[in-house]
């Protein structure tokens, strides 16, 4: 591949490889720069490869631009955000549209999840959280409740409090002790009791009880917070069994335990409402988002608490001066990220994207699940507009199969995404029906060849 006069003067001298100096993260890189594959532009549903072909988005990015490709109203709103007020500082000073996208977050999320702190990533939405939960204990005088539970095969990014608290054990094993004091709730997925699932599995909803013997071991008294992704995305689209979720609310409710949901997927209209929890009807004491927030242009995060939680630090910080919450990053509230989140936010209320994504999962339902008697199909599995298709590994070779599958779909015009050996799917909310059709043919093609 030809080196773009910019890379050539930056290499450094020597260099034979200008793909070589950027280390890619969560990528086989030695693949990768074997075999690149580079994307150039993207607009509405496609990508445009560096060899000129279109290639169609079933992954939304990576979970994230629900409104579809360089939006012209979100594009206008961060150019013309650079060029008014670039930046001001986060500490001690504002600027209008941090309060002004908060008070339409606050506004759009349900029950009194009312107060926002801006982050930069999920990641950061995940640290700040779980920071958050212990610190509210120990300003209501409960400090000893510092113990987190996470759940297995849970994403929460990769801080050291998101990996600590994840259970994906690649992301863990190679980073040392992690934080002290988690424990981990088991997932909910089982291809005996639930494979080819329509929806939400009948089964499973027992397995919240587990949070039971957890109290009884460690006693509540130890406990601050539970964090679970409502739907764990990256994992392989786990679905929540019927009942999970009320389930874990009603036993942190009865031991005073914070209930902190990562909504950093399913948020702005994955599952057909603004966020899971409202879809689920269970809300939990604080909320977790990035992603759609700004529908994947801008980076950008926010951690939603209960009024109650807010008003805690208000009260109990001392001095009309005194900060009240140590934490923030220097990009908390960006101005970009403000009006780019500001932007998305109306672009998914006038194109009615929520209510689209949700007009279309029946559709995308029927879709995933044509895959089901396809060679080396082992689950099928939808919620919203998501999807995964889960695959038989080979015996020797875990995850090969679908990464080949993945490649072969790249090479036939279709982005898909495989996590082991489910691929998973998240389409921008803008796809139509034709095109949920494109990404299944397309699946079941390479499918049928596959070895
Ligand atoms: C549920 C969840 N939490 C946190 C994260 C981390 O987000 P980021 O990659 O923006 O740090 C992700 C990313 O996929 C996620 O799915």
């Amino acid at each position: 591949m030809a080196l773009p006069d910019e890379a050539a003067q930056t290499a450094k001298e020597g260099a034979t490889n200008w793909l070589e100096p950027f280390w890619m993260p969560f990528t086989a890189n030695r693949q990768f720069k074997a075999h690149p594959r580079l994307f150039v532009a993207a607009k509405d549903m496609h990508y445009t490869t560096q060899d000129g072909r279109q290639v169609l988005d079933g992954t939304a990015g990576l979970w994230c631009v629900n409104a579809g490709h360089a939006r012209p109203r979100i594009v206008e709103a961060v150019q013309a955000q650079i060029a008014e007020l670039d930046y001001a500082p986060a500490f001690q000073m504002g600027h209008p549209k941090a309060f002004e996208l908060a008070a339409r977050l606050a506004t759009m999320a349900p029950s009194d999840l009312d107060h926002v702190f801006f982050t930069n990533s999920g990641s950061e939405s995940v640290d700040t959280a779980l920071k958050i939960a212990i610190a509210y204990h120990r300003v209501t005088g409960a400090g000893a409740r510092q113990r987190l539970i996470g759940r297995a095969r849970g994403y929460h990014g990769v801080g050291f409090g998101g990996i600590s608290v994840g259970g994906i054990v690649n992301n863990r094993k190679f980073f040392g002790s992690l934080l002290n004091g988690v424990d981990h709730l088991p997932h909910t997925h089982s291809l005996e009791h639930m494979a080819f699932s329509r929806g939400q599995p009948e089964w499973g909803a027992h397995l919240a009880d587990v949070l039971e013997d957890m109290v009884a071991l460690h006693d509540a008294s130890t406990i601050a917070a539970v964090i679970v992704e409502p739907l764990a995305g990256s994992a392989g689209a786990l679905i929540p069994p019927k009942g999970y979720l009320e389930r874990l609310r009603q036993i942190c409710d009865k031991h005073g335990i914070l209930l902190i949901f990562d909504e950093v997927i399913t948020g702005f209209g994955r599952l057909g409402d603004s966020f899971a929890c409202e879809r689920f009807g269970v809300i939990p004491d604080i909320m977790t988002v990035a992603k759609g927030l700004t529908s994947g242009t801008v980076p950008a995060g926010a951690v939603f608490v209960r009024k109650h939680i807010y008003d805690a630090f208000m009260e109990n910080a001392g001095g009309e001066n005194a900060i009240e919450l140590f934490h923030g990053y220097t990009y908390s509230g960006h101005p970009l990220a403000m009006a780019a989140g500001l932007a998305a936010l109306d672009v998914y209320a006038e194109d009615g994207l929520f209510e689209r994504a949700a007009g279309l999962a029946g559709h995308w339902e029927d879709a995933i699940h044509s895959l089901k008697d396809k060679p080396w199909v082992i689950d099928t599995r939808n919620l919203g507009l998501i999807g995964a298709i889960e695959l038989e590994p080979r015996p020797d070779a875990p995850t090969a199969r679908a990464f080949e599958l993945f490649l072969r779909c790249y090479e036939a015009g279709v982005l898909v995404r495989t996590t082991g050996d489910i691929i998973a799917l998240s389409p921008p909310l803008i796809i139509s029906e034709s095109q949920i059709d494109q990404i299944v043919e397309t699946i079941g093609q390479v499918l049928d060849d596959l070895a």
